[in-house]
């Protein structure tokens, strides 16, 4: 029986992955470990937290003593590790924050794996959730794509420090013999995502009449995906792919952050009978982001070709139901923007689940 030890379960992607793993796999047992930082949300995980093959503990993955009672306790099987912190505009400011989450933590989990886990075990995963940002930036207006192949060039704090993590993993593999795989994922959009990044963002701001800020001149381009096929995409990776492989996944929905915008701003005049180009006045450019790469693209045709993963949403399907989901759900938005989403911890699960 498998024991997955899931990190960051409480984040936005985190969030679609545990309730996948939890629903699909009664017979797994899963733990959540997170540390509830500002971009934790445990309330998005209302209606699993009492399955029976679910818990959570609120652990910092620096702190290596508390991580290592964990191991003892669960005897993790597995790893899928999403616990970072995440966010570009948040890394030039704090690029410190960015080293010791998302390196020194990785470096903990790793350690403590190859500390439990036996020399070249084939029962056992580390899953190291990784970034296409890993790459650096390709050229507006080319063919060029990122593949598996392509070499590393991190650009922002966040991206190297997710860099460094990636070549960690591949260094246990490599002189340890721990069994590790590692995807690097296109930008993710859908519900439970924390509104700093740009889609929930320009949602929020389209909902309470306020600008939406786009850097730059808007043409920079991301290749968007849909976040319940990044799950399902992890899904697959986790059981289907080889030891030591590496798995680009992305939507091919490559558009320029301009446009998306204004699709966003389309979808919402609709739902909310605004007159068409209302909410398109809101729109305001601003000054760049430092160091901005220009365009994300992905090749998917390992995953697609060697696992048979191909997204289930075009991205006008997911955009809608998108704005849908952050319509429906402005209580969450109106905790999370007032704070209030970070006593649900402490008032209710902690009550509910006192050992945690
Ligand atoms: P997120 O910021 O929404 O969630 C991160 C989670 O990690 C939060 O629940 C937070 O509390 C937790 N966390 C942060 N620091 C921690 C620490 N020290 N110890 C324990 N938990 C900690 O991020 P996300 O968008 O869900 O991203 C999840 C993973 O996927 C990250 O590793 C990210 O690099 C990767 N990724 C994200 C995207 C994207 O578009 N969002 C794309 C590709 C890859
Ligand atoms: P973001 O959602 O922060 O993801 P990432 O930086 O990981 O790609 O940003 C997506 C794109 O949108 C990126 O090119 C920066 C841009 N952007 C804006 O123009 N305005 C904003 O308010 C934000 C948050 C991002």
């Amino acid at each position: 029986m498998k024991r997955i030890l899931i990190t960051g379960g409480a984040g936005f992607i985190g969030t679609h992955v545990v309730r996948l793993f939890v629903k699909k796999y009664p017979n797994y047992k899963i733990l959540n470990l997170d540390a509830l930082t500002y971009a934790g949300n445990l309330s998005n995980l209302r209606d699993i937290e009492t399955a029976s093959n679910y818990s959570f503990y609120n652990i910092d993955i620096t702190k290596f003593e508390e991580l290592k009672l964990i191991f003892d306790k669960f005897q993790p099987t597995d790893i899928i590790h999403l616990a970072a912190e995440s966010h570009v505009d948040r890394s030039i400011v704090h690029p410190m924050a960015f080293a010791q989450t998302n390196i020194m933590g990785t470096l903990n989990l790793l350690e403590l794996a190859r500390q439990f886990w036996k020399e070249n075990s084939k029962s056992n995963t580390f899953y190291q959730i990784s970034t296409d940002e890993v790459y650096g930036t390709l050229p507006l207006n080319s063919p060029l794509l990122f593949s598996e192949h392509t070499a590393y060039d991190p650009h922002s704090p966040y991206a190297a420090s997710k860099a460094s993590a990636d070549h960690f993993v591949r260094a246990y593999s490599n002189t340890y013999g721990l069994p590790i795989k590692i995807s690097n994922c296109s930008n993710n959009y859908g519900p439970y995502q924390f509104p700093e990044k740009l889609i929930p963002l320009t949602i929020l701001n389209i909902i309470n009449n306020k600008p939406i800020p786009v850097y730059g001149n808007g043409l920079n381009v991301r290749d968007w995906l849909w976040v319940g096929d990044h799950a399902s995409a992890i899904d697959i990776i986790f059981h289907q792919g080889k030891n030591g492989q590496t798995f680009n996944i992305g939507g091919s929905n490559e558009i320029a952050n301009i446009d998306i915008v204004k699709l966003l701003c389309k979808i919402a005049d609709q739902k909310l009978g605004r007159v068409l180009g209302t909410s398109e006045k809101l729109i305001t450019f601003i000054e760049d982001r430092k160091g901005h790469d220009l365009r994300y693209a992905i090749d998917a045709n390992k995953i697609k070709f060697e696992l048979g993963w191909t997204p289930s949403q075009t991205l006008e399907e997911g955009l809608e139901k998108t704005v849908d989901w952050y319509l429906e759900n402005e209580v969450w938005l109106d905790e999370v923007i007032s704070g209030t989403y970070k006593n649900y911890y402490q008032q209710q699960y902690k009550s509910l689940n006192p050992k945690t």
